[in-house]
C-alpha cells in the first residue's frame, strides 16, 4: 500500500517537474507554493493525515521494541547551509520528540544508535568533542525530563562506555541513577557501540566461563551468547528504522536483528516527523500481516 502511494507520488512529482520547465507555469507556481494559504492548507492536511494514520496503526499489532539508526544530521545541516554542529543539535532535539511519540504509543522499548565505534575513529576531534558535549547535555536533560519521570522510563546506555570521556560517563550515570527504579518503559542509548564488538565481548565471557569449568562445550549455544550481550534483558527489536537513505545496518545490534523488520526512509533524522514514525509502524504491521510471523 505504502509502495503504491509512493509510486503515485513519484508520478505526480514528475508531472509537476515537467510542467515547471515552462516559465508561464513556474512563476505562479512559486507564488502559490510560498503563500500563507498554501502552507496553512498543507499543515492542516498533514494534521488530518497524522490523525488518520494514528487511528490505523492503533488498531494493529504495535511493535514492542523499536530501534533507530539516527542518520543524516550533517546532510540535514549541509542542505540548509548550517554548521554540522547545528545538525547534531537538531538531532538531539528530534530524539526527545520521538521519545515522546513512542511513549504515547505505549511502545515499551526504544533503542537508539547515538555513536558507533567507527564514528570514534572516523570523525575529527572537533566534531567528536562537540558530539560528547551534546550527549552530556542531552542525557542530563533526559534525566530531568518530567515526561521520563511521569511515564517511569528507565534510561540506560550500552557500548564500550569506558572509551567515552569522563563527562559523558558522569551524565550516563546521572540518567541511569535518576531512573533506576523505573520499569514501565526502557530507553537504551548505544554509545561507543559496535555490534561485532558486542558479540566479541560476549564470546570472551563464554570463553572465560568455559575455561573456568562453569560452561561445558556442549552447553554453548545461541542463548548463552544472547545472555551475555550488553542488554541481555531487552527483547530483540521488532522494527529497526534507519533515516537518511542508506540501506545498511552499519554494525548496529547485529545479533539482535536476526528476525527484525527493517525500514529505511530518505528523510534526514532532524526532519523525521510523526508521520514518518507512523508510516514505519504501518509498514511493519503490513509486513507482519502479510508474512504472518
Ligand atoms: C549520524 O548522523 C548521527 C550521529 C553520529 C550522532 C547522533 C546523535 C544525536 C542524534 C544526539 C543524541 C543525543 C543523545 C542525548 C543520545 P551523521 O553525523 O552521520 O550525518 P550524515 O549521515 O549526514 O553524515
Amino acid at each position: 500500500m505504502g509502495r503504491q502511494r509512493k509510486s503515485l507520488g513519484n508520478r505526480i512529482d514528475n508531472v509537476a517537474k515537467w510542467l515547471l520547465k515552462f516559465r508561464i507555469i513556474s512563476s505562479p507556481a512559486r507564488y502559490i507554493s510560498n503563500s500563507k494559504i498554501t502552507w496553512s492548507l498543507i499543515s492542516r492536511t498533514d494534521r488530518i493525515r497524522t490523525r488518520r494514520l494514528e487511528g490505523r496503526i492503533k488498531n494493529g499489532e504495535m511493535p514492542n521494541h523499536i530501534s533507530i539508526i539516527m542518520d543524516g544530521n550533517r546532510r540535514f545541516a549541509w542542505s540548509q547551509s548550517l554548521e554540522r554542529e547545528i545538525g547534531h543539535l537538531k538531532g538531539k532535539d528530534k530524539l526527545k520528540q520521538v521519545m515522546e511519540w513512542v511513549l504515547n504509543l505505549k511502545i515499551k522499548y526504544l533503542t537508539v544508535y547515538a555513536l558507533s565505534t567507527e564514528n570514534m575513529t572516523g570523525r575529527d576531534s572537533g566534531e567528536l568533542e562537540s558530539l560528547y558535549d551534546l550527549y552530556q547535555i542531552g542525557l542530563n536533560e533526559i534525566a530531568e525530563d518530567p515526561l521520563i519521570h511521569s511515564k517511569k522510563v528507565k534510561v540506560q546506555a550500552v557500548g564500550r562506555l569506558e572509551e567515552l570521556p569522563e563527562r559523558v560517563r558522569v551524565a550516563i550515570k546521572n540518567a541511569e541513577d535518576r531512573t533506576e527504579g523505573y520499569s514501565n518503559f526502557i530507553f537504551t542509548v548505544c554509545l561507543a557501540y559496535g555490534g561485532r564488538e558486542e558479540i566479541v565481548d560476549a564470546v570472551k565471557e563464554v570463553a572465560i566461563d568455559h575455561a573456568a569449568g562453569r560452561l561445558p562445550l556442549d552447553e554453548i549455544n545461541s542463548e548463552q551468547i544472547s545472555n551475555r550481550l550488553y542488554s541481555a534483558e531487552i527483547p530483540d527489536p521488532d522494527l529497526v528504522i534507519r533515516t537518511s537513505g542508506e540501506e545498511r545496518i552499519s554494525n548496529f545490534l547485529l545479533w539482535q536483528i536476526a528476525y527484525s523488520e527493517l525500514y529505511f526512509t530518505d528523510v534526514h533524522w532532524p526532519s523525521f516527523s510523526r508521520n514518518d514514525l507512523y508510516e514505519a509502524i504501518e509498514s511493519y504491521q503490513y509486513r507482519r500481516r502479510k508474512y504472518g510471523k
